[in-house]
């Protein structure tokens, strides 16, 4: 109890800092800025960004992940029995993806940086095969980009989404509501409590906090006024804040765009992993993986042969946007997913 009034206390003071600095640092004129959050290690700063008006990047900082991942454990039994084996347009897709891949599934720096460069023209090539007919993906736009979702076959079904990382942009979760004729629930995080919380809260809930692999006091990379700087800001673990803050095990669509926290997120969606163990399904998956160092290019790298080797998430609609990757996945490994998704 005592911690907790602690983490509230600190984030009260820290959001009252945050709000105080966007004054100082010209908050009108920046107002339609993106605000997102990153968790990193600052080993040191270089110059903060020129103050030229687009601010579409944090700055260049010399980033160290923090040692919080998740080896999925080899010997813990899954406790979600998915046993499930995908529908054969699922293998055949698998079939089209692999043969382009596997000359570069060694991890070493050549191969990580090819499949981050590459990765997109491949599934490009073969995500036809289940956009054609099996499964409707529509578009849902906002001010910098575009979110993927496919509406319920049944449309009375309970749709739930989760947004990492608001960033001041609710546009395309409230394009999506409008395209929703059923029920839907929309949980929305995001460190910084300014705007976020008064846009969100007007179709959601938001939830002031970062979410990340792990709970804790983080460094984070938030934009303030027009620039990023680093702040120490609670952080709560997506598993703490599905299973017990949410209390549900069945998410639609999730998310993701917090500015470099992905990377420890990988994981979590692997066979075994943290959401597997804790009975969590995740049907529909925007990951927008952030400007690379070649750590994070190693980690993109293992999480995208591991997801292949899983079976279990198609990876479609590929963007690459400056130094920015965003995907598109699309649980196949599951049965209550395809039934409210995928026409077979
Ligand atoms: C994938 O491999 C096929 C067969 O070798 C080739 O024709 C095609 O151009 C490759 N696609 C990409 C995107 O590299
Ligand atoms: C998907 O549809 C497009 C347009 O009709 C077609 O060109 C393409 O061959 C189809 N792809 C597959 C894999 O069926
Ligand atoms: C956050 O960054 C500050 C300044 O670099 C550092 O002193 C502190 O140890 C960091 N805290 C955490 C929890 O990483
Ligand atoms: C896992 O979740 C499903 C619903 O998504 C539920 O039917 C099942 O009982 C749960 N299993 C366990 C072990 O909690």
């Amino acid at each position: 109890m005592q911690c907790r009034n602690i983490l509230v206390q600190l984030g009260i003071s820290t959001a009252v800092l945050v709000i105080f600095l966007f004054v100082q640092n010209g908050y009108e004129n920046s107002i339609r800025k993106s605000l997102k959050f990153m968790q990193i290690q600052v080993n040191q700063f270089q110059e903060a960004i020129n103050s030229n008006d687009k601010v579409d990047q944090p700055p260049k900082v010399d980033i160290e992940l923090q040692k919080q991942d998740k080896v999925p454990n080899e010997n813990l039994p899954s406790r979600s029995k998915s046993n499930f084996n995908p529908p054969q347009i699922f293998h055949e897709w698998h079939n089209c993806i692999m043969p382009n891949l596997t000359n570069y599934r060694e991890e070493n720096p050549t191969n990580n940086d090819w499949i981050w460069k590459n990765l997109p023209k491949v599934m490009q090539q073969c995500q036809g095969i289940l956009m054609n007919d099996t499964i409707k993906v529509d578009d849902f736009r906002n001010n910098d980009e575009t979110k993927r979702h496919i509406l319920p076959l049944n449309e009375d079904e309970l749709t739930t989404i989760i947004t990492l990382g608001v960033g001041r942009d609710t546009v395309a979760e409230e394009n999506l509501l409008k395209a929703l004729k059923g029920p839907s629930k929309f949980y929305g995080a995001d460190p910084i409590y300014e705007i976020n919380a008064e846009k969100y809260n007007k179709f959601g809930t938001f939830f002031n906090f970062g979410i990340g692999a792990e709970s804790g006091m983080f460094n984070l990379s938030v934009l303030i006024g027009r620039d990023y700087a680093i702040r120490l800001l609670p952080t709560i673990s997506l598993v703490h804040f599905v299973k017990d803050i949410l209390k549900i095990n069945f998410i639609d669509d999730i998310w993701i765009d917090n500015e470099g926290a992905e990377y420890n997120l990988f994981p979590y969606f692997l066979k075994d992993g943290e959401l597997d163990r804790n009975n969590i399904t995740v049907c529909q998956c925007n990951l927008e993986a952030h400007s690379p160092n070649n750590e994070m290019k190693r980690k993109f790298h293992e999480f995208i042969f591991q997801t292949l080797n899983d079976k279990r998430y198609a990876l479609l609609l590929p963007v690459s946007i400056a130094s920015h990757l965003r995907i598109y996945l699309v649980n196949f490994g599951n049965e209550k997913c395809l039934k409210k998704y995928a026409k077979l």
